[in-house]
């Protein structure tokens, strides 16, 4: 048993890894300030006495005794992440120097959820990790890449200087239940919509490229890497990759929908094409995902069939 201190623990992939490391029998803390998280996403933890949901923002200071740290604290959606680029930037550098911090003070091992968007918009594919990217430095996406970059020097700046055991997951495109309604997420959107029969909307021709990776093949990665000796950057994702346009059918061929699709004007510094090579995480952390992209969209569809239909 573990003490293990998760922020952004009341998000998305955050309440999963919750879910996860708590029914392992570790001893979780749960620590959020719910800008795009919710209490709805770790309800059903609360009660447990090895679980603690602590209500604080990762840009003040944070004291606990803690074994590891897992950084997930930071909005992960353009739309969210753009809503206060300043405060996300703040969240990415300050908040990753306080966990930093702690994590050098109580010797604890410390996780960064880093991200694909470290590559900006790739000049080779797929990504591997030894490629240093080729980010916009004053976009509006930059709050996002700039703040992740800056995090990933910090932490080996951290490991380099002070001898901090660190993890640095490069996450790529996550999804399934308990994504954000309307955060604007490609396949949170589609579902919605499709469910709704409205029409989906495709930034432009729709012939970029995303691979997306099913939640619960994400958090074993990401305990997998906490666990492992790896302290260097490591791709996590699902390399099967499709077009957004072939998303967006199949998502109208699995929900039923009478939704059409629609295009509309890609938004700037929109990378158009996206798929990590995850060679590193099969070796060393003896990874790779699992779960189908038709088995995952399903899952996924259930859950916002029940939100929105509140069945
Ligand atoms: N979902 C993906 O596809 C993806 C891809 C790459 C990287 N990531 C990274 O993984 C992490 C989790 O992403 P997610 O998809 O679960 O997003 P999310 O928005 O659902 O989760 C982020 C959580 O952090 C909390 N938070 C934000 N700012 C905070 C602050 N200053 N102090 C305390 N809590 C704060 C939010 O309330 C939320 O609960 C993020 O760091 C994100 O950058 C996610």
């Amino acid at each position: 048993m573990k003490r293990i201190l998760i922020t952004g623990g009341a998000g998305f992939i955050g309440s999963h890894l919750s879910e996860k490391l708590l029914n392992d029998g570790n001893d979780i803390i749960c620590l959020d300030n719910f800008f795009t998280g919710s209490k709805d996403n770790i309800r059903h933890l609360i009660g447990n006495n090895r679980f603690e949901l602590v209500r604080h923002d990762i840009i003040n200071e944070y004291l606990a005794e803690v074994d590891q740290i897992y950084n997930l604290a930071c909005p992960a959606s353009p739309i969210h992440y753009q809503y206060n680029p300043i405060k996300t930037i703040k969240t990415s550098v300050i908040g990753i120097i306080n966990m930093l911090g702690l994590a050098k003070r109580c010797k604890a091992r410390i996780l960064q959820a880093s991200t694909s968007e470290v590559y900006g918009d790739p000049q080779i594919h797929p990504q591997v990790e030894t490629y240093w990217g080729n980010v916009n430095p004053i976009g509006i996406r930059s709050c996002y890449d700039e703040g992740k970059r800056c995090a990933e020097t910090l932490m080996m700046d951290y490991h380099r200087q002070n001898n901090v055991d660190i993890r640095i997951a490069r996450i790529f495109n996550t999804y399934g239940p308990r994504m954000a309604l309307n955060d604007g997420r490609v396949v949170s959107n589609f579902i919605v919509q499709a469910l709704k029969n409205e029409p989906i909307t495709v930034y432009g021709t729709g012939s970029q490229t995303r691979a997306f990776c099913y939640v619960s093949d994400l958090v074993d990665a990401l305990i997998k890497l906490m666990e492992s000796n790896y302290d260097k950057p490591v791709n996590l994702g699902n390399p099967d990759e499709h077009t957004i346009l072939e998303f967006a059918k199949l998502i109208i061929e699995l929900t039923n929908s009478k939704s059409e699709i629609i295009f509309k004007e890609l938004p700037s510094d929109d990378p158009t094409q996206r798929e990590p090579n995850i060679s590193i995480a099969k070796e060393n952390l003896k990874w790779e995902p699992k779960i189908q992209i038709k088995e995952g969209l399903l899952k996924t569809i259930e859950y916002f069939d029940r939100i929105i239909h509140n069945k």
